[in-house]
């Protein structure tokens, strides 16, 4: 027969009872619990029975959140990860990222990651076209990689990824758009400089068909991301910047449904009707484009 397995439970306060609830709950950890786990479990408890006990939660209504936790998980898989959506819809994550990245003044500001980032994504030159279905509008996209003091960064490594003209990234629909369609990786050249052609981007909407989509729907809340592309730039010695740049003429920059946006990360796209212009940087026909450069804040040493 399996041995019970031993309980190294703190000390009972009391017998359990609504006003004494979160205590009671906290005093059961064991005195050798992980100090960073007790102060978390104790926090989350805490705030827990204060949010139900202001609600007045109704069992029908515990009942509800249960189904929603449970056909959340259940709609995870390898490529869908529901948690994370509701982390991003809830501002949980914005929130997570912005307690650890605070950089300082001037250095490009992060915002989420989102769900369709994928590792090493195929190298390109400097001037390649990453837009493999040609659809959309043309925009060349140039800038610099800097530190600090304004002095280019070479070698930095570009990966760039962003939803194609009809709302979806390659990963969601593949063998629909080719593979790594708008998604690659570059490195800034002796100057700190990078180059490349892609698709204006467009405003799309998130997985809305899961928990999350209802709970945005309920809530009246719009489930359009504004037009982005996405950047993660790293270069030894500094903190990754995972990032976006928006374009500044979408309606839904005010109602981005994950809280990514922030007005340092707008960015100005001009459009060039020139046809020796459009020549001379590879375009058939009149093109956007967009400056932007990323200034590299160094990493943060661990705390002593
Ligand atoms: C995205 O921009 O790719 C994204 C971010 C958060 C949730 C869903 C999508
Ligand atoms: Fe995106």
């Amino acid at each position: 027969m399996n041995k019970p397995m031993e309980s190294r439970e703190g000390s009972s306060l009391a017998y359990f009872t609504e006003a004494n609830s979160a205590e009671v709950v906290n005093a059961r950890m064991a005195p050798d619990t992980d100090p960073r786990l007790r102060e978390i479990m104790s926090v989350v408890v805490k705030h827990l029975h204060a949010a139900i006990k202001e609600l007045r939660l109704t069992t029908d209504e515990w009942f509800k959140a249960i189904d929603f936790l449970t056909r959340t998980g259940k709609m995870c898989d390898d490529v869908r990860q529901e948690y994370i959506l509701l982390s991003d819809t809830l501002g949980v994550s914005m929130l997570v990222d912005a307690i650890n990245h605070d950089r300082p003044e001037g250095s490009t500001e992060n915002t989420v990651l989102g769900p369709f980032y994928v590792p090493n994504s195929p190298r390109f030159e400097n001037g390649a076209d990453i837009s493999l279905d040609g659809k959309g509008e043309p925009v060349l996209v140039k800038g610099r990689v800097l530190d600090q003091a304004g002095k280019p960064i070479a070698g930095a490594l570009l990966e760039v990824w962003q939803a194609n003209a009809d709302g979806f990234y390659d990963v969601q629909q593949k063998g629909v758009q080719p593979d790594n369609n708008l998604r690659a990786a570059f490195t800034s050249d002796a100057n700190g400089e990078f180059w490349f052609r892609s698709a204006k981007p467009l405003f799309y909407p998130i997985p809305g068909d899961g928990p999350v989509g209802e709970m945005l729907a309920a809530l009246g809340r719009s489930i359009y991301r504004p037009a982005h592309l996405h950047f993660m730039v790293s270069a030894p010695g500094y903190d990754t910047i995972i990032t976006h740049i928006f374009t500044p003429d979408c309606p839904y920059l005010q109602k981005d449904p994950v809280f990514g946006v922030k007005q340092s990360l707008i960015a100005e796209f001009h459009k060039f009707d020139d046809p020796a212009e459009a020549e001379r940087r590879g375009f058939k026909g009149p093109f956007w484009s967009v400056g932007w450069d990323f200034v590299m804040a160094p990493k943060a040493l661990p705390a002593a």
